[in-house]
């Protein structure tokens, strides 16, 4: 047998189907980069331990090298994973004596999770600066529409008028801490388990400290059994990409509501839109229906790690090859999908006309018409709601008669006599000016917005250099780790 993993304890080959069923090679394409610089740096160590020569560490480098520059495609996929296909291909291109000598001191066990934990904090970093950029987008549609009036709504019935500005700035906020989680879980996920082997460390005097360094590793996962066990970091991750991707289908819900003919509040670009096969007039939001259904990917996904993790003994279990791919599958998901939504909201047309003539229907002034009596006319705000309840059952622009007449209805006196006069009424009753007047911290009026907009601009700044910071921390290490292999080799 040439399999160079079964010929010895084992005496037969798995048929196609086995082999298929057991192989982590379709999913293990996401990790083949990370697995050639978990080699790179692990056999540097493996030389300055002195645990292999400098002539067999500069052949195993230059054939790493030159399985990078091969790809994925030209190792052996009958093999059941990326990491022994790709020791396979190196003893191929080097010779057993020397290419067998890489996996000293290693398991598989330590090298997967070295290798998830490498790709994983890229897609993060990617996918913070995808949600940056949803951030923008939805700041610079907020400050276009600081003035834009439009009804809010509880229970999606109309409730007080508010600004697109102020609407925008709820989900950009939301995002933002969709990034602040993404970027906690960075400190869990970016520590190193190599050197754990296949759980309980090992006999030759290996540096996890400095291959921890080589790969731009911030610390090591220490208990040699939890590094190769765990896989809370995917559960964690999965878990802020959930919360991501429930964001975003409550968004796209609202995109597909604002787009219907009912509301008519904005228009999707053509290009985020789909027609019907039957029906030539349709116009349907079929992007953001997407989103919405694709917003199961992530739940599924989560749902699938926290099952297999569940009730797993210490330490490695092959059941944790199932885990991987879900998460793989969820960062995919909702690194598209942010891209998707920022282009679709970026090239909506906002209705504003309708969005403000819309602003008042359902008597969305009514608090602020209780609020004027409580103010004005020193009633307590439970009666204040009663009058205004009772008026609300009329037009829903009550005159300053219809006030007083109810008014001595419940209390006994009109509100004029306690100084309420048509022009408040009217004041009360203009959606631009309740708007205006709701300047409480976080609240829709234009200068508070511009104020909670101009303080958002300085976040995404702040993040975009703290994720510039941490790339480029990693970065440098790994150019290092490219630098220790180019010299070392070099002797040979
Ligand atoms: N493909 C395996 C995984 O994804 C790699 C580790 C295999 N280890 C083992 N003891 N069979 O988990």
């Amino acid at each position: 047998m040439s399999d160079i993993l079964r010929r010895g304890r084992l005496s037969s080959v798995p048929d196609e189907e086995i082999m298929k069923f057991t192989s982590s090679m379709d999913a293990d394409k996401w990790i083949f980069k990370a697995d050639t610089l978990v080699d790179l740096a692990h056999t540097v160590m493996l030389k300055e331990q002195q645990i292999i020569t400098d002539k067999e560490c500069a052949s195993i480098l230059d054939g790493i090298l030159t399985i990078r520059k091969e790809g994925i495609e030209k190792l052996d996929h009958t093999y059941e994973d990326i990491h022994i296909s790709l020791e396979s291909r190196l003893i191929d291109i080097v010779g057993e004596d020397i290419g067998g000598r890489m996996h000293s001191g290693r398991s598989r066990n330590d090298e997967v999770a070295t290798c998830i934990r490498l790709t994983l904090r890229n897609e993060m970093l990617d996918l913070m600066e995808e949600l940056l950029e949803l951030r923008r987008t939805l700041i610079d549609i907020a400050s276009e529409n600081v003035n834009t009036i439009m009804p809010g709504f509880t229970h999606l019935q109309h409730a007080q008028p508010t600004t697109l500005a102020h609407h925008m700035l709820a989900h950009s906020d939301a995002i933002s801490r969709d990034l602040g989680r993404v970027m906690d879980s960075l400190e869990r996920v970016n520590i190193c388990p190599l050197g754990a082997a296949a759980f309980a460390s090992t006999g030759f005097d290996i540096n996890r400290e400095r291959t921890r360094e080589l790969l731009g590793f911030d610390g090591l996962v220490e208990n040699s059994m939890d590094a190769v066990s765990t896989r809370d970091f995917l559960i964690e991750v999965a878990a802020a990409l959930t919360n991501i991707m429930i964001n975003l289908s409550r968004m796209a819900e609202e995109i597909v509501i604002w787009s219907s003919s009912e509301f008519d509040f904005i228009e999707l670009d053509d290009r985020y839109a789909s027609t019907s096969s039957i029906m030539p007039q349709k116009k349907n939001p079929d992007t953001a229906e997407l989103i919405r259904g694709k917003s199961s990917v992530a739940i599924g996904s989560l749902m699938s790690l926290i099952s297999i993790c569940k009730a797993l003994p210490m330490s490695y279990n092959r059941d944790l090859q199932e885990a991987t791919p879900n998460m793989w599958r969820s960062v995919e998901n909702t690194r598209a999908t942010v891209r998707i939504m920022s282009g679709m909201v970026a090239t909506m047309t906002i209705n504003e006309t309708t969005m403000a003539s819309q602003s008042i229907s359902g008597f969305t002034t009514a608090t602020e018409l209780a609020d004027t009596m409580v103010r004005v006319c020193g009633i307590p705000f439970r009666t204040a709601h009663q009058i205004v309840g009772m008026l609300a059952r009329g037009s829903g622009t009550p005159t300053l008669n219809e006030i007083d007449a109810v008014a001595h209805n419940v209390i006994g006196e009109s509100l004029s006599s306690h100084g309420l006069t048509e022009d408040m009424i009217k004041e009360a009753l203009d959606p631009v000016l309740n708007v205006r007047k709701r300047q409480v911290t976080g609240g829709p009026a234009p200068l508070e917005m511009e104020r909670a907009i101009g303080k958002r601009r300085e976040n995404i700044v702040e993040d975009a250099q703290d994720i510039d910071t941490v790339r480029s921390r990693i970065g440098t290490k790994i150019q290092v780790l490219f630098d220790v292999v180019d010299e070392y080799r070099s002797i040979k």
